[in-house]
């Protein structure tokens, strides 16, 4: 083996985030997206499910979004360092749509943690007819928003607590 190779392998087996057996992905805590929304993610069972809240900063008919809750799974962390997982929100009270996000968490050389997602947004559309135009997809990159668990997204919810609900 030259000295290039052997430089190189020590590189990757010294260096935390040089490979992604460097740093493991964590998926709980909260997080904050390109569009600025926030997420918080609890604690992520042994069997990969995990819960959390959700609270978007856009919505289809512009009203005022509520803290919304989500459910999910990633794959297990013994298998892979940086993780897919998948989890869908159910928007409460504003929208009747329902949001499921894809991704995976990456992890810089720096240590940042990154989560790229890509989401299907089903809006519920009165006719068979109209099914054509009641799916979007898109993406969303989150990265870690460190602050005072579990107060972040109870605050910025109470600003709509005055606002009626729609009708379901
Ligand atoms: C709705 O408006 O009917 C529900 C809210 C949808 C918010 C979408 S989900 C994908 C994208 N990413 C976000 O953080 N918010 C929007």
């Amino acid at each position: 083996m030259g000295s290039g190779a052997l430089a190189l392998l020590l590189l990757l087996a010294l260096v935390p985030g040089a490979s992604p057996a460097g740093r493991k992905c964590e998926l709980s805590g909260l997080w904050r997206n390109n569009q600025e929304s926030l997420m918080e993610i609890s604690a992520v069972r042994d069997d990969g499910g995990f819960q959390g809240k959700y609270l978007t900063r856009v919505s289809l008919a512009g009203g005022c979004p509520r803290v919304s809750p989500l459910k999910g799974a990633q794959h297990h962390l013994s298998e892979a360092a940086w993780p897919t997982f998948g989890f869908t929100v159910r928007w409460e009270k504003f929208s009747n749509a329902t949001t499921v996000f894809v991704g995976q968490c990456f992890v810089d050389a720096g240590g940042k943690e990154t989560l790229v997602t890509t989401w299907l947004l089903r809006e519920a559309v009165g006719s068979l007819e109209d099914d054509w135009k009641a799916t979007r997809v898109g993406r969303n990159v989150f990265t870690r928003k460190r602050s005072q668990k579990g107060k972040i997204l109870q605050s910025w919810s109470s600003s709509c607590e005055d606002d009626p609900s729609p009708e379901p």
